[in-house]
């Protein structure tokens, strides 16, 4: 782990940077190559000194937490992180906000745990890129301006954890990856941006609030997060696959499901039949882009199904396995998913 502290002389905001690897911090072979690079190779030094204007907007004391491409950040990791800015951000008064940069391809897991994670007022922003560091007009270096302005700014308290990129200001709870090429990737397709940034200025649309049925869960004392395992939902779905993840190990499931959560009547029954067996909680999302999983009120054969909401399926593995973690039972876990209308 390597702390860097990058002070100009005069008295500014305090952010703290975290460096998760990924795109933000790849290098490729050519000025054109947008895939195929290596994610996760350039140092938080070589980050911040690229974008030396960081410095007329705040001071920025910093950990490499690590450098990975995204898909090798573990629950562990985000334990680690979540405790790191809690410590070394809120409760340090002198700092004013976090950044995060993260390889973009589960950027909106990690941006979902932080939400949930940290709640003490102070802004997170996640932010990472689509084109390395060697791409012509790499989008890295401004993307990480806007993000360590948006910490800086006392305009960004009390909303959250917040994605910026590609100057639009977006909510970690909703924010998903759209495209899997394209800078306009993150996107809160039905609830919008919180707000975005023009010559570098940042723009709130909305006072601070905070969205509907959000759960704030403190990890302090929290040492691992049970596995949580995702099935997506297809025609012609075995129920085995169901078993399989049982018989791995998963302390809870989520099911992307067609359309509001839909799953084969064989499929259903397998879903009940796990819950009734083995006390697993099984909450069933959508692998839909947008869209609810309205509430089941009643356990129907014995077994209390569980809806996402509003949240798709790798926010709800986020969610369900910080419940988990808590020793949360079923009933507590539907109760903690249910979108209510009123916080
Ligand atoms: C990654 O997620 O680490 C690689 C892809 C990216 O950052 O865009």
């Amino acid at each position: 782990m390597l702390l860097v502290s990058v002070c100009s002389q005069v008295q500014k905001p305090v952010t703290y940077s975290y460096i998760l690897g990924g795109t933000i911090a790849g290098s490729g072979s050519g000025g054109v190559q947008t895939t195929g690079y290596s994610a996760g190779v350039v140092g938080i030094l070589t980050l911040i000194n690229a974008v030396p204007e960081i410095l007329n907007i705040s001071n920025v004391a910093g950990i490499q937490s690590s450098n990975v491409a995204s898909e090798d950040v573990t629950s562990d990791l985000l334990l680690t992180i979540s405790k790191q800015i809690n410590q070394y951000v809120c409760d340090d008064p002198t700092m004013s906000g976090a950044v995060v940069t993260h390889g973009t391809d589960v950027l909106e897991e990690t941006a979902f745990f932080l939400d949930a994670t940290v709640n003490c007022g102070k802004p997170v922003i996640i932010v990472g890129a689509m084109r390395p560091s060697t791409a012509i007009s790499a989008d890295g270096p401004y993307n990480l301006l806007e993000a360590v302005t948006v910490a800086a700014s006392p305009l960004a308290r009390d909303r959250g954890a917040m994605v910026v990129m590609n100057d639009r200001i977006v909510s970690a709870y909703y924010v998903t990856k759209i495209n899997a090429n394209t800078m306009d990737t993150f996107k809160a397709v039905e609830m919008g941006n919180l707000g975005s940034l023009v010559s570098n200025v940042p723009y709130f649309f909305y006072p601070p609030v905070k969205p509907t049925g959000k759960n704030a869960i403190s990890v302090a004392n929290v040492t691992s997060i049970p596995r949580v395992d995702i099935l997506m939902a297809y025609e012609d779905m075995k129920n085995d696959t169901l078993y399989n993840a049982v018989a791995s190990g998963a302390k809870g499931i989520v099911v992307a499901g067609a359309g509001a959560g839909g799953v084969s009547s064989s499929f259903n029954y397998a879903i009940e039949d796990v819950i009734r067996t083995h006390g697993i909680p099984i909450v069933q999302s959508t692998r839909a882009m947008s869209g609810e999983v309205p509430s089941y009120d009643t356990a129907t054969n014995g077994a209390q199904h569980i809806a996402s909401g509003y949240l798709n399926p790798m926010k709800s593995r986020i969610l369900l396995g910080l419940l988990l973690a808590h020793g949360k039972n079923i009933t507590e876990i539907a109760a903690a998913f249910k979108p209510s209308t009123a916080n």
